[in-house]
């Protein structure tokens, strides 16, 4: 059964971890990551873009696809399903079919549209007894067509939006979807702080996991981040694993290029990814 995220991030909150979100993009990557989480003890986040949503066939195909999986492999850990960077019309065609989380990211609109749209996403994410995530400030980059300029959240807002009762708040503190340029100045934990000084015991999420060094990483879970979302770090290892099976021939030995085979290297590098960020936030043996 696919849960909301709120007891396992209160529960994070209080015992200073975070629990993984991690993105899917197919079969592969969904079994990866509920096999990582099970064998790590670890609660976790399946998270899908409205872009992976569309590519695997639809919400309904992800809900069934997640839902079935975790029961015919004996998953025991809680699992969450969550549509990240939701658009309103989005996040209600997700609960729909089934999602036991959403996120609504009006941090396009401005503040009292932002305000007034979550405040309805709370009114219906409540009545179901789902989670529902909201972002002030956006995060930097690009992910699946969603680009951010990276603007710090103002800690006034995000008062403005935790109040609303969402689950879970994500700010922008300088984080970046995709890889971090070398000229990156770092996460901003000032604004962190300001931003948990005046949101209460909100959970704040960290979206941009891939490429935050270890010690950023563990001084934002001290200052209250109790989510981190990453994507592009298991995207990098599929292909890295992908591409050694290619050029070593792999693929043309036998019965190489039956994508059981030519898929499971990388399928094993992102379990392997999963399970080391598992450690790194915390979040082992917490299920
Ligand atoms: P990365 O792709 O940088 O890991 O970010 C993931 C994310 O924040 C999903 O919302």
């Amino acid at each position: 059964m696919l849960v909301p995220v709120t007891d396992m991030l209160q529960n994070a909150l209080k015992g200073h971890y975070a629990v993984g979100q991690f993105n899917t993009n197919n079969l592969e990557w969904t079994k990866a990551i509920l096999l990582a989480a099970e064998e790590k003890k670890s609660p976790v986040i399946v998270g899908v873009s409205e872009g992976a949503a569309k590519y695997m066939g639809g919400y309904k195909t992800v809900a069934a696809l997640v839902e079935n999986l975790a029961e015919e492999l004996n998953i025991t850990v809680p699992v969450a399903l969550h549509l990240d960077h939701g658009s309103y019309d989005g996040a209600l065609k997700a609960i729909d079919a089934g999602f036991s989380s959403v996120m609504f990211d009006g941090s396009h609109y401005d503040i009292a549209e932002n305000i007034a749209r979550t405040r309805e996403m709370v009114r219906i994410t409540r009545e179901k007894g789902l989670s529902v995530e909201a972002e002030v400030g956006s995060i930097g980059g690009e992910e699946d067509g969603v680009v951010g300029t990276g603007e710090i959240a103002s800690p006034d807002e995000c008062a403005a939006i935790a109040e609303l009762g969402v689950t879970i708040l994500a700010a922008g503190i300088g984080n970046i979807h995709g890889k971090y340029p070398a000229n990156w100045k770092g996460l901003d934990f000032d604004a962190l702080a300001a931003i948990r000084a005046v949101t209460g015991e909100i959970p704040l999420v960290l979206h941009g996991g891939t490429g935050i060094p270890e010690d950023m990483i563990k001084q934002a879970i001290l200052l209250g981040v109790s989510k981190i979302n990453v994507n592009t770090e298991c995207q990098l290892s599929f292909a890295a694993a992908t591409r050694e099976y290619i050029e070593q021939g792999r693929d043309q030995q036998g019965k190489g290029f039956d994508p059981r085979n030519l898929l499971k290297p990388g399928f094993l590098a992102i379990k392997a990814t999963v399970e080391e960020k598992i450690d790194l936030f915390g979040s082992a043996n917490k299920a």
